[in-house]
Parts: C-alpha cells; structure tokens; sequence
C-alpha cells in the first residue's frame, strides 16, 4: 500500500513541469473521473481538460466548471457534448480534440457501470456496457495517440479492474452476444482492457499506460443498472453496499490517489520524481509499458494470468478488436 502520506507529498511537489498541461477526461462528469478534475485543480497549477459528457449531464456539469474556475483560475476547463456509447460519435470527439491540440498529456478513462441483467444493445450493435468500459476507451486511445506520443510524457489511465483479469473468457464469444449472464461483463470488459492496452504499450514505449482498479469508492456506480426495489437491488443493497460504504476512501482520498496516478514516475515513463519502492508492469519487469495498479496505488502484475493470457488471447481480442473499431480508425 502507497501510504496516504506518501501521496500527498508526491502531489504537493507537481509543479508546471509535471502538471499535465493537456489532459482529457471521458467520464469526468461523475465520480472517480470528477475527482480527479477536483485534486488537478487543486494544485493550483496551469492546465486545459476536455471534460467529455452527455447531453444529460450538461447542466450540472457547467455549474461543476465554474465552480473549478474559482478555485484556480489559470485551469480551464472546455466541456465537450458527446455520447461516448457510440462509436461514431466518439470518433467525431476525437477529431474536435484533435484540431484544437497537437500533444495530450493524460488521457483519463472513467465511463462504465457494472451491468447485471441483460444484453443491452446500442443503435450501433455493441453492448452498451461493453463500449462504455472498453471499445469506446480504446478508440480514444487509438485516436489521440499521436497526440499522446508527441507530449513529454503522454499518460493514459483506464479505471476498471487492473490486476483483475481472468483466463476464464470466452474467445468465441468475445462480445457476450452468444451467451450473455449477469456476472460475465465486468470480468471479460476488464481483461479486454489489460490486452489491449498492453498490446499498445509494447508498441508505443513512449507513452505510460495504467490500467487501474478502484477497489469501492462510494460513487453510486453500483446503481446505475440495478432499480434498488428489484430482487438483485436488495441482494446487493444486504452485501456489496454494506462492504462499499466500509471500505470507500474519502472522496478526497480518492481524488488524490487518482492525481498521484496521474502524475507520479512511479508507473514509468516521467512524471513526479518517486525514490520509493518502484513500480512493476504487467509483464512483472521494471520497465515502461502497461501498469495493473489496485485501489492502494500498489503494482499488482497478475504475471502468470497475463503469461497465459498474452499467449493465448491477446491476439484473438486484438483481431477482434480491431474489426469492431476498424470503420472509426
Ligand atoms: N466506484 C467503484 O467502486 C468501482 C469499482 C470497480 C470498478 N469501477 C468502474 O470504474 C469506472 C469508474 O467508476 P465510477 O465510480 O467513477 O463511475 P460513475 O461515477 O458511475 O461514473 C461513470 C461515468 O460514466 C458515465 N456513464 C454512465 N453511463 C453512461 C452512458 N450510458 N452513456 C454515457 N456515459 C455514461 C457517467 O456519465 P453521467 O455523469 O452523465 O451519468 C460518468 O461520467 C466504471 O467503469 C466503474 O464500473 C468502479
């Protein structure tokens, strides 16, 4: 466990040369990722983020902004109207933010919820669930690469279930639609996640990718696809709810321990100096590439999992991949 301390120290230090100067945020409107706006203002410090939303969130989101300009007025924050559970959609966000920037410092990674009941389809085929929390991720990743690579040190946080991934998927049924249970998703979203990403950090050396686990922050993540007053409301409400509201940080411990992600070198590449125990990526090496990280900023490279995985999935999940997100590249 990275000690809170030891956290907030390292984010005291971020100064104009290790605050990311670009960053963008696609689930920022609520949660983890809105956090993490809160802490990187903090600072203090001059920075730009693309705060990406939905139409819905607008309103609130506005008054979130101007609420974030007071408290520094040198961050701006430019909000951007977009429905990231399409993938056209996603593309048309992206060229937007790719004619206003040449270099993206961190590209911050929220959308999602946990989905407990059917098969949800979007108007462009896909799981709902399935593009919030990994196609449409992985198309700003694809998209704003260039950008990415071109800044000093480019940073790319996926907040999921790092170190949680699983060899027991499907490599047949990559996108649930032959078989489809309750407890399938979160699993399989999150593993697409770390195969992907690590496939892009072998090939991009000089951008940092992390694939994070928040553990349980009490955001109400939990609810989004389950009515409180149904069966499964009231099996959850009696079990996880009790185990959330026991072991959340703060909402400011939260946000600090996303900004260290966010900032620190202890997760390669460049970033806020860190002399202690250093990180380790998911091929279990001291190196660049693709860091698993859990809810207590710890490494945790799930090596012989990602062994296999690497051997017999990754490819799979990269042809398949690419063939859902092809027409957007
Ligand atoms: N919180 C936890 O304890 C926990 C634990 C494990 C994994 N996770 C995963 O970590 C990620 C971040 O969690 P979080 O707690 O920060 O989530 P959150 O507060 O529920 O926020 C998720 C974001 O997703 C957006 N979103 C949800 N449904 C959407 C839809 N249909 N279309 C477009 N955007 C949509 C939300 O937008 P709006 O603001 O417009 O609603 C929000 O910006 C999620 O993928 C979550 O599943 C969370």
């Amino acid at each position: 466990m990275v000690a809170y301390p030891a956290i907030k120290a390292s984010n005291a230090a971020i100064d104009e040369s290790t605050m990311p100067q670009v960053a963008v945020f696609v689930g920022g409107t609520s949660g983890i990722g809105k956090l993490t706006i809160k802490a990187l203002v903090a600072t203090g410090h001059s920075t730009r983020i693309y705060l990406v939303g939905r139409k819905s969130s607008e309103g609130r989101t506005k008054a979130f902004i101007e609420e974030q300009r007071s408290v520094n007025p040198k961050a701006e924050i430019v909000w951007i109207e977009g429905e990231v559970s399409l993938l056209a959609d996603t593309k048309r966000i992206c060229d937007l933010i790719k004619s206003k920037e040449t270099c993206i410092d961190l590209l911050f990674l929220t959308a999602g919820y946990a989905q407990f009941w059917k098969l949800e389809l979007t108007s462009e085929g896909h799981g709902i669930v399935q593009t919030l929390e990994y196609y449409s991720r992985m198309l700003f990743v694809e998209q704003l690469l260039p950008q990415l690579k071109r800044a000093n040190a480019g940073r790319v946080i996926s907040v999921a279930g790092g170190g949680l991934e699983t060899t027991r998927i499907d490599l047949e049924d990559l996108d649930l639609k032959k078989n489809f249970s309750s407890f399938k998703g979160q699993p399989l979203y999150l593993t697409q996640n770390s195969l992907y990403m690590e496939q892009l950090a072998d090939d991009n050396p000089d951008v940092s990718f992390i694939h994070t686990w928040p553990g349980f922050v009490d955001t109400g993540n939990l609810w989004r696809s389950v009515d409180r007053n149904s069966w499964m409301g009231w099996v959850l409400w009696l079990t996880l709810q009790p185990l959330i509201s026991l072991l959340t940080y703060t909402d400011d411990e939260a946000g600090q321990r996303y900004l260290f992600q966010s900032t620190s070198a202890a997760f390669g590449g460049q970033g806020v100096d860190w002399h202690s125990k250093p990180g380790r990526n998911s091929y279990d090496r001291q190196a660049n590439g693709l860091y698993l990280v859990n809810h207590r900023c710890d490494c945790t490279p799930n090596a012989k999992t990602m062994a296999t995985l690497r051997k017999e999935a990754r490819g799979k999940n990269w042809a398949h991949t690419q063939s859902v997100l092809g027409p957007y590249l």
